[in-house]
This record gives structure tokens, C-alpha cells and sequence, in this order.
């Protein structure tokens, strides 16, 4: 698990901050849950991967519980429960934090934070395109230049009807989807012998690999030969992607197929360019889990983006980006006047100034240095001649210059 040093912190703090902004931007509200979750819910339409890795343990109840891997069985578990009362279509966006047992590697670690940006009641394509444009937005506004990363997609739906073409029946759909998602992970021979423990014959296995040589959507399109739901809202999403502005950064690739079991349609996941990191995002249509879970049918489209592969890409330049540190520093000489120093504090913080009062007294070279050292970019010293006189030193660290302020003019 990780710790948060200050430095850490305020890095983090940056990716958090651009995610709410660009949620805001784009008019999603935010919704929240508890980290610990049912694990029944948490394994029904997570796919084997997630499910293996699980941190599960039973409460002193004898509950089944684990630590959230991912958001959206919480979504969809909050939005059953008030499907009657909610008005759809919902923009929602939440920050959680997730725990996945995995092999760690860069960008991929056992904690992390995900922001998750789903619609759910919206059939058209415009949701696809809607979460994918505030990811974009978020990226752009961390600095990410659009060359460094690609958003791959292509669709389960597709795919299916791709997979049928070639005389693969619907029930073995579900090992070639795994087959294809793994495609990187595995040798072709362990491939070829999970496909086969799976109940495809040779032929059918072959054209499992077959698929992989598909390099474009007219090439997809072409197999299909008759357009379908699936082919024509890829070709919507398609076109419409132009009118967003995110033709440049989007494209094909039949090999998206995404580990979670519970996509129906559009898949997607954005990947660093110059990079062997996994995903920076990824999402896509599932039309089915509100009904998963016991609500009424109701389509979803979301996506989830961590902190972890962001961070990682973010140049050393924004890494050191601090937040604004305390703008004003408050000392003093002697424990003498350790009270008017804390009133002079408290009445600038009042003010709504960002305030460091010392915690003791300090030699004025000393305070002066520190103060420069911590960021801030004014700073008051009140010395014993100062306070007889009502007056305090101000310092205005960023320009070196000097004044004289009457205590009471602060105070008031
Ligand atoms: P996911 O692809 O499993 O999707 O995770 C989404 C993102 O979370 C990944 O692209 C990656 O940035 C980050 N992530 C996941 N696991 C780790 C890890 N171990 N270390 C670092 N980063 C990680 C989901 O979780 C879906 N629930 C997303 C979604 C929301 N689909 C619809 N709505």
C-alpha cells in the first residue's frame, strides 16, 4: 500500500484537483460509498481477473466482505436501490480509492485512486463520447500533450458479430473475448490451450487468431458484411467523435476487448504512446449490470482513470508544481510577545490570508530563512521594540522590501 509524503501528496492533489475541474466542466455530479463492499457484488460481474484479487476478509458477523477493486458495482448497487426516484439520464463522477492483489510493476500498484465518470439511462452514443471528451479534457489540463497517448477502441458488440461470422457459436464468445484480452499477457501456445479447455475446437481457434490480424474498422465492417445495432453506433461514434474534437487521439483497434465481464458495447482504453505502462483509462458500455444486480434494465456507459499511470507521465517540471505553500509567515523574538504574534496570525487568517505562525520564538535571521525556505511569499516579525511601540515589521519576501505596520490596524 502506499504513503502520501507531503511531496506525494500535493502531486496527488494535482491529478485530484484536474479530475473534479474537469467533471465540473463537464456537468457531472459527484456521489460517493464506503471502501468495503459485499464480495458477492464485488465478484458477480467483475471477470476473473479482479476476482483473484480481491483483499476479502468475513466480519466478526460472518459477512463475505472486501476492499473495493473498482467502482462500478457500488454505482450500480446505489442506483438500484433508487432506480424509481432517480431522473435519468445520471452524469455521476466519484474519486475511490481501490485495492487490487496484483504483481507490481510501474503504474500498476496494490492501492490506487480512480476517478470514475459514468452515465447511466442514456442509449446514444453522445455518453461514449461525453466521458472520453472529460478524460481528454483532465489529461490536457495535467499537461499531457494529445501526441503521448492514443484512446484504442472497439466493441463487444462488434466483436461478437465478428465472432459469429466465423462460425464461432455465442456460448464460446466468452473465452475469446479472455483470449483476446490476454492476447499480451500470454504466450500464443497458453492462448491456444485456454481456448481449447474452453470448448473451441481447432478450426475455431485459428479463427480466434484470425481476428487478431484486423487492423481497421472497414476491415471489421467487411467481415460483419450486414450492419447491425453494433456496426452502425460504431460508425455514429465514429463520426461523431469528429465533432468533439477527438478524431485525433481516438483509434480502432479490435483488440480492446477489456478484462471486466459486465461490457456490452463500445470498449476503450487509453494508453501512453511512448510508454510500456498499463492503461491510463478505460471503459465502456454495460447495458446489463443494473438488471446484474436486481434493478430494473437501464444502460450505463463509464469509465475509470487512475492515478498511478498518470502520474507517472506527468513531466518532472509539473511533478514539482507545489500548491500555493502559506503566503504569510508570523514570528517573534521573545516568549514576550508569543500573544500578540498569534493574535496577528489568527486576524490574518481571518482575513482569508494563508497564515504559518511560529511555534516558538526565533531569532529574526532565523525566521526570515525559514520563512523563505517554506514558500511564503510575505512574512510579519514582531520584535520586543516593535510591540512597545504597536507596531510590527512586514516583509515582503518576494520583492525584499521592508515596512512598518501599526498592530492595530491588523487587529482591526
Ligand atoms: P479498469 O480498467 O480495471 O476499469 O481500471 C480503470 C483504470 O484504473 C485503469 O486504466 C488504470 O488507470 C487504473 N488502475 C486499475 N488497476 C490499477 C492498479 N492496480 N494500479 C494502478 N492503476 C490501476 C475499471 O475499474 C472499471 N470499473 C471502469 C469503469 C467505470 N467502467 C465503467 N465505469
Amino acid at each position: 500500500m502506499r504513503d502520501f509524503y507531503p511531496d506525494d501528496m500535493a502531486c496527488l492533489n494535482a491529478v485530484l484537483n484536474a479530475w473534479h475541474s474537469s467533471a465540473h466542466r463537464f456537468a457531472f455530479s459527484e456521489y460517493g460509498s464506503c471502501v468495503v463492499e459485499s464480495l458477492d457484488l464485488l465478484k458477480r460481474k467483475a471477470g476473473e481477473e479482479i476476482a483473484d484479487q480481491l483483499y476479502c476478509f468475513t466480519d466478526k458477523s460472518g459477512r463475505e466482505l472486501a476492499l473495493r477493486a473498482e467502482m462500478t458495482p457500488s454505482l450500480a448497487r446505489m442506483v438500484a436501490a433508487r432506480q424509481k426516484a432517480l431522473t435519468v439520464p445520471l452524469k455521476w463522477y466519484t474519486i475511490a480509492q481501490c485495492f487490487r492483489y496484483e504483481r507490481m510493476t510501474r503504474g500498476r500498484k496494490r492501492e490506487h485512486h480512480q476517478w470514475n465518470l459514468d452515465v447511466i439511462g442514456e442509449e446514444d452514443v453522445s455518453a461514449e463520447l461525453e466521458v472520453i471528451g472529460a478524460a481528454v479534457d483532465a489529461l490536457t489540463s495535467l499537461g499531457v500533450a494529445r501526441a503521448r497517448y492514443r484512446v484504442r477502441f472497439s466493441s463487444r458488440g462488434l466483436l461478437g458479430a465478428i465472432l459469429r461470422r466465423l462460425g464461432i457459436p455465442q456460448e464460446h464468445e466468452g473465452a475469446a473475448f479472455l483470449a483476446l484480452d490476454k492476447r499480451e499477457k500470454q504466450t500464443q501456445a497458453e492462448t491456444e490451450n485456454a481456448l481449447t479447455a474452453a470448448g473451441l475446437d481447432a478450426r475455431a481457434v485459428s479463427q480466434v487468431f484470425r481476428i487478431l490480424d484486423v487492423s481497421t474498422m472497414e476491415q471489421a465492417l467487411e467481415i460483419v458484411e450486414e450492419d447491425c445495432d453494433a456496426t452502425a453506433r460504431i460508425s455514429t461514434f465514429t463520426d461523431l467523435a469528429k465533432a468533439c474534437g477527438l478524431d485525433d487521439v481516438l483509434s480502432f483497434d479490435i483488440s480492446v476487448v477489456r478484462g471486466l465481464a459486465y461490457y456490452t458495447g463500445i470498449v476503450f482504453e487509453a494508453f501512453a504512446a511512448d510508454d510500456d505502462l498499463r492503461a491510463i483509462f478505460g471503459g465502456g458500455r454495460y447495458d446489463n449490470l443494473l438488471e446484474d444486480v436486481g434493478g430494473k434494465p437501464m444502460t450505463g456507459v463509464g469509465l475509470g482513470f487512475g492515478d498511478v499511470v498518470v502520474s507517472e507521465m506527468l513531466s518532472d517540471a509539473a511533478q514539482e508544481a507545489r500548491p500555493a505553500p502559506a503566503g504569510l509567515a508570523v514570528g517573534y523574538m521573545e516568549d514576550a510577545q508569543r500573544a500578540l504574534a498569534m493574535s496577528i496570525a489568527h486576524a490574518m487568517r481571518r482575513d482569508g490570508k494563508n497564515v504559518d505562525l511560529a511555534l516558538h520564538s526565533e531569532r529574526a535571521k532565523n525566521f526570515f530563512a525559514r520563512a523563505s525556505k517554506l514558500g511564503c511569499s510575505e512574512a510579519v516579525y514582531v520584535g520586543p521594540d516593535d510591540a512597545a511601540a504597536g507596531t510590527v515589521r512586514f516583509k515582503d519576501l518576494a520583492r525584499r522590501s521592508d515596512s512598518e505596520i501599526a498592530v492595530a490596524d491588523i487587529l482591526n
